[in-house]
């Protein structure tokens, strides 16, 4: 038995939780997950980081206090991950007081031990990722990240001597090469310091938001110094009697801050008299069309949409879609490379690895004794079927192996790798021929070799897991050791239900993806089921003017308009209604949008929102609009 630290990066509140904070947070959970279930004692870390200039921007531009503001968003993350199941330990924020102590020692600490010295910082300045760039590496003269503009900045400031540990640093990377993972990340933050480490800037004397200097109280600590330092405030670093026991620990980061994790932060625990990290970890980004999914860019995936849609589509609970979505991601996720992430893609896995290998095989099994009548099978010692656990066992080597290296999506493969076998023998071992000691011997095989699958699978799909020890009756909280019998509950319903791709004319449908599924929706003057006012609060209504119309060739009922949503801007959104309406008449009507929907191509053009209309006796969409002449862009509650 050992120890397992793993911390995801502390989330800004300047943006709800999305699809990209989400994979990081199930990335980590999954390990955290499977080293409880090898028996490692965990430690798993996850938080929000709450300080810096564009936090207090975000604030004011709301109009309410930096407190009140960081409070309300770092619950929104919270809720989040309980919504996806996130089993962590610990929830840390830059704000509580037990960080800001941490933060003001180790600051102490760096300036006792002459690693941090009063000069003049001149340079450039990028709010959104709060960080400082060199002028070579701006592009066209706009942040690298964000491709906005950034600051000049010149201002008294503390430096830390980064320039000092260059040469520990590279020696750090040659003696642990497993220091940064994957080795191309390695790679490319050893050639950022080979280029030579400059001291950095970690104080602001003109950002108020952020914790007090203890030597200086006209300056606050830079938000990332204060940030990394989350890593060991959790684990209550600089108290009394307290050794760190999960220190040095795993963290899982995405690539865009790398430098951060793999030469800033380093660098301050060799300054500080502290082990390194074990590892970082290094993912990629989802795209969405080709792009980095980013609130800046909003083109953002939200956790809840994506498993409410999984919910709502193949009519499962949400335990099973949280279940499915996380083991999409972890299975189709940035891993290593960027990734891209749309509702086709996650229909691929679900179909592939969920519906036609993992759920049909055990509702293969168990409807075949069901229609046997057999209610119970137990362990023998025939060895006749000696292969399936054979394959099992490999399996698990590969299993561990890759979850010892931070590799979900390796030992999903090598576990859904049995269930694949499973269901090759299962064609090829022909069951109904077989009868008696054979029967019950082959039945009980795969049936444990199942519940082995199950636990392997437990760190993506817990409550699925869960959920199948209560059919098998028994304990899958364990990867070892035979269980004697089984007598499963035989009235299952199937797990995961196949989705059923049914191409809808793109003409028909504005604003919904080319091809969806069509579920059982209820009866067509039945009452959708109840929600709550947060969920209809998500959807954003809005007045929208239309200043341009014209059809989309090749379309009977498309039109493209070009309407004006006020502050929100200028947008292209495509209707199907050219049956009622002629594009000229449309010009300077103000109708009502649903301005948060996610962009879709509908016959090749890109539809930015969706006007509402209601289906008159023909058939025909007749457009809402507003009494009086609301302003472009008002919101409609
Ligand atoms: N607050 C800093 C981290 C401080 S850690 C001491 C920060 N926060 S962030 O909110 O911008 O979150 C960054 C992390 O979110 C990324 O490193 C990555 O883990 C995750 N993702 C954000 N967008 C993402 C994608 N599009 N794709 C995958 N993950 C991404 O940086």
């Amino acid at each position: 038995m050992g120890r397992y630290y793993v911390t995801t990066p502390i989330y800004y509140v300047n943006a709800e939780p999305h699809a990209g904070s989400a994979y990081t947070t199930i990335f980590a959970d999954a390990l955290a997950r499977y080293h409880r279930l090898v028996g490692d004692e965990t430690f798993f870390l996850t938080g929000t980081d709450e300080h810096g200039q564009n936090i207090m921007k975000v604030a004011s531009e709301r109009g309410i206090n930096p407190q009140a503001f960081v409070d309300e968003m770092s619950d929104k993350f919270k809720q989040a991950w309980t919504f996806l199941r996130i089993s962590n330990d610990d929830f840390i924020r830059t704000t509580q007081p037990r960080h800001e102590r941490v933060v003001q020692h180790a600051m102490d600490v760096m300036y006792k031990n002459g690693d941090i010295y009063l000069g003049t910082y001149n340079g450039w300045y990028c709010s959104k990722c709060e960080t400082f760039y060199g002028e070579n590496e701006l592009v066209d003269g706009n942040c690298p990240i964000h491709h906005t503009p950034v600051e000049f900045v010149s201002e008294e400031s503390y430096f830390f001597k980064w320039s000092k540990y260059q040469e520990p640093l590279l020696d750090l990377y040659k003696s642990n090469p497993e220091f940064v993972v994957p080795n191309t990340r390695l790679n490319e933050i050893r050639s950022f310091i080979e280029r030579g480490l400059k001291d950095i800037s970690v104080t602001r004397t003109s950002v108020p938001w952020g914790i007090t200097v203890p030597f200086n109280s006209h300056h606050t600590v830079y938000v990332w110094f204060d940030a990394l330092l989350n890593y060991i405030s959790a684990l209550g670093y600089g108290e009394e009697n307290n050794e760190m026991k999960f220190w040095p620990g795993v963290h899982l980061i995405g690539k865009d801050i790398l430098r951060h994790h793999a030469a800033m932060w380093p660098a301050m625990l060799m300054s500080l008299g502290l082990p390194v990290p074990k590892k970082v970890v290094a993912h990629g980004w989802w795209l969405v069309s080709g792009q980095k999914m980013s609130k800046s860019i909003g083109n953002i995936f939200s956790p809840y949409d994506l498993a409410n849609h999984i919910k709502d589509t193949v009519n499962v609970n949400e335990d099973t879609a949280v279940d499915a979505l996380r083991y999409f991601m972890l299975v189709a996720g940035p891993q290593k490379d960027d990734a891209d992430l749309s509702l086709e893609a996650l229909w691929n896995v679900y179909n592939a690895d969920l519906a036609n290998d993992f759920g049909n095989l055990l509702h293969r099994v168990i409807g075949f004794m069901k229609k046997k009548n057999i209610e119970s099978v137990h362990k023998t010692t025939g060895g006749r079927f000696s292969r399936i656990s054979e394959v099992v066992a490999d399996a698990l080597i590969k299993y561990r192996s890759a979850f010892e290296n931070e590799d979900p999506q390796g030992a999903l493969i090598a576990a859904m790798s049995i269930v694949k076998f499973l269901n090759d023998y299962q064609d090829k071992e022909k069951p109904w021929s077989l009868s008696g000691d054979d029967l019950n011997e082959m039945l009980y095989a795969e049936l444990e070799a199942f519940k082995v699958v199950t636990a392997m699978l437990s760190p993506a799909m817990p409550s699925v897991s869960k959920q199948i020890g209560e059919t098998l009756r028994c304990d899958i909280s364990l990867l070892f050791g035979e269980t004697a019998a089984f007598s499963p509950d035989l009235n299952e319903p199937p797990l995961f239900p196949r989705y059923k791709e049914e191409k809808v004319s793109s003409d028909t449908e504005p604003n919904v993806s080319e091809t969806v599924t069509k579920k059982d929706e209820p009866a067509k003057d039945e009452q959708k089921p109840l929600i709550e006012y947060d969920l209809f609060s998500q959807v954003d209504l809005r007045v929208a003017l239309i200043e341009a119309a014209e059809r989309v060739p090749k379309s009977d009922k498309l039109i493209k308009l070009s309407v004006d949503l006020g502050p929100l801007g200028k947008r292209t959104v495509v209707a199907g209604i050219g049956l009622k309406y002629q594009p000229e008449e449309l010009v300077g009507r103000r109708i009502i949008v649903v301005a948060n929907l996610q962009p879709r191509k509908l016959m090749g053009v890109l539809s930015e929102g969706m006007l509402l209309a209601a289906t008159g006796e023909d058939g025909l969409p007749n457009l809402l609009s507003c009494d009086g002449n609301p302003e472009p862009g008002t919101r409609i509650k």
